[in-house]
Formats: C-alpha cells, structure tokens, sequence
C-alpha cells in the first residue's frame, strides 16, 4: 500500500464505475481524497472501494447504488449523502450515455429521455445542489463531462450531442456567475474515447472507434484543469485542439459532414469505397485539408496566446 496522507476532503463521482470516471476516481484516490462514487453497477464500486483502500490507503468510500435517469436521482442522492453528514468538496458529473441512429427513423423515444433526463436533468439538479452549498462555504469545484461533439454537430447522435453542447454551455455561464467566489466549474471536452461508451450506444463499428484517446490521459488532463479552476479543456494534443478551433470557424455544415463519417458504420464506408473511389478520394483529400488548417490555426493561436 501506499502510505499516502488522506486530505479529509470528499469527491463525489457519477459513473465512477467505468471508463473516464474510474480513471478520475482513481486520481482522487492518489491523492488522498474520500470518495463518494455513484452508478447503477454497484458490485463494481464496491471492488473499486476495497482496490482504492488497499492501494492507496484511502480512509472513506462510500457506495451509492442508483439508477441517474430516474426522475429525482439527483436529490435522493444528495439526500443520502447529507443523512451521512458527508461534505463534498468535489463534485464530478461524470455518469452519461449516447445513442447512435437517425433521430427520425430509429432511435427510440424512450431510450433518448432516458439520455436526456441523465445527461441533462440529474446532470443540472447535482450542480444546483451542490453548488448552492460550496457557495455558502466559498468553496469547492464542480467538473462537467461535456464532450468535443458539445460545440459540433454530431448526425447519427443528434439528442447526445445536444445533452453535451447543454452541459457545456451551462457550465460557461456558471464559470460566470461564480466569478469572485472561490468555487470553480470546469467542462471536460473530449474527444472520442476508448471506454464502453460506444458499444453502450449501439456505435461499436463506427469509424470513430478507431482514433480513440486513452481514458487515462482524458481522466489526467480534466483532473488537472478542475484542480487549477479552468472554464474548459479540450484532453489530448494538437490534433483534438485543431479539432476545437475548427469546430469554432469552419461552417455547420462542414462540420456536420466531417463528424457524420466518424459516426459511420465501417463496414458502410468499405462498401462506398468500393463503389465511388473517386469521390472517397475527394472527400478524404477534403478531411486533410480541413485538419492542416486545424492545426495551423490551433497553432497560430496558441503562438498569439503565448506573445500576449
Ligand atoms: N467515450 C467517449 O468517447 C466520450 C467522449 C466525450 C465525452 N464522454 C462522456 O464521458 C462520460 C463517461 O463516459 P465513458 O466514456 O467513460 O463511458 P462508460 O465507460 O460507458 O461509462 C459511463 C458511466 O456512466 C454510468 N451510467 C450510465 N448510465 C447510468 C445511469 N442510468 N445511472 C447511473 N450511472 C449511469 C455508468 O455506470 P453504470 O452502468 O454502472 O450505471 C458508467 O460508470 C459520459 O458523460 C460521456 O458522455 C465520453
């Protein structure tokens, strides 16, 4: 074991029971926090406990067992804690899910509240909650998984999409209105990544599963902009920052286009290839172009935000 000092203070993480919030939670742990980690898979968590125990020395978790797309999670959660007489110090909403088809003719209406009630509605009832008590205390930070796709169009994942570019603009105000305070809010944007996320949302042979990021770099990179209190941050190097740059001056439309194909399923794409290698061509020449420009633009900024 670890012989690490514990900091008395608490993290609370939804979806803590896989991909990027384990590898947040286990960054807490590391560092000596208490834990109160949050999913529907609670065997998981409970493992997770004992590993975070003996590994690193960590003196409190506490497992909560719920479903977060069930109408008033969010308050029975925090209930729950504050029966504990639990203080969170960290909030992190990381719990969400995503659902691959067209909006008119396939995805399910049930499926899509289901995605909207967690990824916007319990997503905005833990922040309110939590933030109205950090406030009172003039302190703590709150850390929003929003996602690149929350400032693109993203067709074939159209009610995801918008959950995120919700949680992402929600968080932007915030940022605002809890400036003089010593509370920060941070979106986590990034770009896909190699997690159960895609299987989950009936995705896994799309295109995009193929330049995944490693949840532990987007874990590592949002863990150290929630602790210095950034607004934002993009995980990953030049290329996911292009990406964020294009998404900002290329038109809709292009965009839509570019992120479509890496929602398409391969086998579709090896068919088009066979059939118009010609216009493939083209439109791959295309994503190239509009990728150099990314990075040239993305590095032009960061050399003006450097001579600033
Ligand atoms: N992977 C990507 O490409 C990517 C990119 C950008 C943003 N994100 C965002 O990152 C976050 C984490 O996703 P991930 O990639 O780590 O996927 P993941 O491995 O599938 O993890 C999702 C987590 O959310 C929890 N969750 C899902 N539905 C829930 C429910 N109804 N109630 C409670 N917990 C629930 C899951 O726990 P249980 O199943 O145990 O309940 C799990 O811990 C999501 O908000 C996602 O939108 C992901």
């Amino acid at each position: 074991m670890e012989n690490r000092k514990g900091t008395g203070k608490t993290a609370l993480i939804t979806g803590a029971s896989s991909g990027i919030g384990q590898e947040l939670a286990k960054l807490f742990a590391q560092d000596g926090y208490n834990l109160v980690l949050v999913a529907r898979s609670v065997e998981t968590l409970h493992r997770l406990a004992e590993v975070f125990e003996l590994n690193y020395g960590t003196e409190q978790v506490t497992v909560i067992e719920k479903d977060l797309s069930e109408e008033d999670a969010a308050r029975d959660v925090y209930e729950q804690v504050q029966a504990k007489g639990i203080t969170v110090d960290v909030l992190v909403n990381d719990a969400g899910v995503g659902l691959h088809g067209k909006f008119a003719t396939e995805t399910d209406w049930e499926a899509e509240k289901s995605m909207v009630n967690l990824n916007v509605l319990t997503t905005t009832l833990l922040t309110k909650l939590y933030l109205r008590d950090m406030v009172a205390r003039n302190e703590g930070r709150v850390l929003n998984l929003a996602s690149l796709v929350s400032i693109t169009p993203f067709p074939l994942m159209a009610v995801y999409a918008a959950t995120k570019a919700y949680v992402n603009s929600l968080t932007q105000s915030l940022v605002n209105e809890l400036k003089g305070t010593n509370v920060t809010v941070t979106a986590l944007m990034p770009n896909a990544t190699d997690t159960d996320f895609f299987n989950k949302a009936g995705a896994a042979d799309v295109v995009a599963t193929d330049m995944v990021d490693d949840p532990v770099m987007v874990a590592k990179d949002g863990y150290e902009a929630l602790m210095s209190g950034k607004p934002k941050v993009v995980p990953g190097g030049l290329v996911n920052k292009a990406y964020e740059v294009m998404a900002y001056v290329a038109p809709q439309e292009t965009m839509a286009g570019m992120m479509r194909y890496t929602l398409t399923p391969k086998h579709e794409i090896a068919q088009k290839v066979r059939e118009q290698r010609p216009t493939i061509w083209a439109v791959g020449l295309g994503l190239a172009a509009v990728a150099v420009s990314g990075i040239f633009l993305a590095t032009r900024h960061r050399q003006a935000a450097l001579a600033e």
